[in-house]
């Protein structure tokens, strides 16, 4: 037997109707702040993500799915290509590719597979979907104006609303620039690696990735969730003290917006994520239902990150949904139910040999009309196609022989009730549709 890979995994009916309606529904709130789809290729060159995401990050040094091409022209040997693991790299390709910002403030959305090489766990897989939005563009065009990231915000409060996910909770923080957060990274490293009057650093009490990104990364290490490293990362600098007044004013911006809307958040001074491109704004909302991969998606400002792969200056912000997760939270939603199932109003039950092409042809008109109808086979007897009506929850069974289609009028029962009308071709629409 050949199974899915680890860490993948089929949707199935009636669960992929719940995928539709989050997607329908994306696709109408989005539509709403005049976003528009962007589709980018599934894999790109493994720079891209190296210099987009970050050579230091977990996601590019450890959970990239990477080949090399060993294509037949001299073009294609040996480039490194890699499975996206993320989209808003690619989607800032894509906007330096085609010049997209001459066309000013670019509002991009994207649905699709990110594939990462994580340890597989409920709400962890290793390809996964991801719904998000970027808003792009020259500084001219507003790019870098508080208004944009209050605006994703709102944006994201309203999409949770209009899907009835309730218990959400949005931590908010501001990550500096590239001018204030060099000075924070240097006091967060001289705090971890300088020796107390005992010779100790306190990176060497600290688990072993704490230790390794002491050195590598030391903002990372405000991330650590090993419960016994907690009482010294309190200790350490705070991100807030070291922010700039650009930095500072920028905040005040984005969360006067929110104050103003009445959408509540809490400030996490700890929020640093897990992407180097991020910039002033980083966000997360969180799901209490969720367990311990409670992120129901993730995003923040990524003010150098077309200039970091080749492009022009391009301020950014952006997020992303954790699809699989969003899906996981709307288990109880009646909407979401109720979009799934939708049942086959009728099942048209062919009697007898010879029966299969005209019922064919009925059930094409009917469809044609506009309503979901099932079909069965000549060679069934009745009791089987009363079994097959009621496998699919079809409201109706139209049966249908050769007197049937002389007499162009059909037997038409409701399953529930067993009441049985004949009913001329010319009404029958009409009829099934009541
Ligand atoms: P991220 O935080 O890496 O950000 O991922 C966003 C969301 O994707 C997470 O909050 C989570 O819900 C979901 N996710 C991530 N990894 C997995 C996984 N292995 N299995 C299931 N779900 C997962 C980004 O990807 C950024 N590109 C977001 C962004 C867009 N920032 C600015 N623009």
């Amino acid at each position: 037997m050949i199974k899915a890979v680890r860490g993948t995994r089929d949707l199935l009916p009636p669960e992929t109707g719940v995928w539709n309606f989050v997607e329908a529904t994306v696709r109408e709130v989005f539509r709403a702040y005049n976003f528009h789809e962007i589709r980018t290729p599934i894999f790109e060159s493994t720079e891209l993500f190296a210099r987009g995401v970050g050579e230091e990050t977990d996601i590019v040094s450890k959970e990239m799915y990477t080949w090399e091409d060993r294509g037949r022209a001299e073009s294609d040997k040996g480039q490194s290509l890699t499975l996206r693991p993320e989209n808003t790299a690619g989607v800032v390709r894509a906007y330096v590719e085609h010049k997209l910002g001459d066309r000013g403030l670019q509002k991009l959305y994207y649905i699709g597979p990110q594939f990462r090489r994580e340890r597989p766990q409920k709400g962890r897989y290793r390809q996964f979907y991801q719904i998000g939005a970027e808003v792009i563009g020259p500084t001219a065009a507003g790019s870098e104006s508080p208004a944009r990231d209050a605006e994703v915000l709102t944006m994201l409060a309203d999409l949770l609303d209009r899907l009835g996910v309730r218990e959400w909770r949005l931590e908010l923080n501001s990550v500096g620039c590239k001018d204030c957060r060099p000075r924070f990274n240097e006091a967060l490293r001289r705090a971890l690696t300088e020796p107390d009057e005992n010779g100790v650093t306190l990176a060497s009490q600290m688990c072993g990735d704490c230790q390794r990104r002491a050195v590598t990364n030391p903002l990372r290490v405000l991330d650590c969730k090993v419960p016994e490293d907690q009482p010294m990362i309190a200790t350490l600098p705070r991100l807030s003290d070291y922010l700039d007044d650009g930095c500072r004013t920028h905040f005040a911006g984005v969360t006067a917006v929110l104050d103003a809307l009445g959408i509540a958040y809490t400030r996490n001074e700890r929020l640093v994520r897990g992407l180097d491109y991020y910039t002033r704004t980083a966000f997360e909302f969180t799901h209490g239902a969720l367990g311990a991969q409670n992120a129901i998606l993730g995003g923040g400002r990524y003010d150098g990150l077309s200039e970091a792969i080749g492009g022009p200056p391009a301020p950014g912000i952006g997020f992303a949904i954790g699809e699989d997760r969003l899906v996981m939270t709307l288990a109880e939603s009646a909407a979401a139910a109720g979009y799934a199932a939708v049942a086959p109003v009728a099942y048209v039950a062919p009697l007898g040999a010879g029966m299969n092409a005209p019922a064919a042809k009925l059930v094409r008109e009917l469809r044609a009309a506009g309503l979901v109808v099932d079909l069965g086979d000549e060679t069934f007897k009745i009791k089987k196609s009363f079994e097959g009506a009621e496998r699919v929850s079809a409201k109706y069974i139209v049966i249908c022989g050769e007197r049937e289609f002389a007499a162009d009028a059909f037997n038409v029962k409701e399953l529930a009730t067993g009441e049985q009308v004949t009913v001329p071709r010319t009404e029958l629409a009409g009829k099934l549709r009541r």
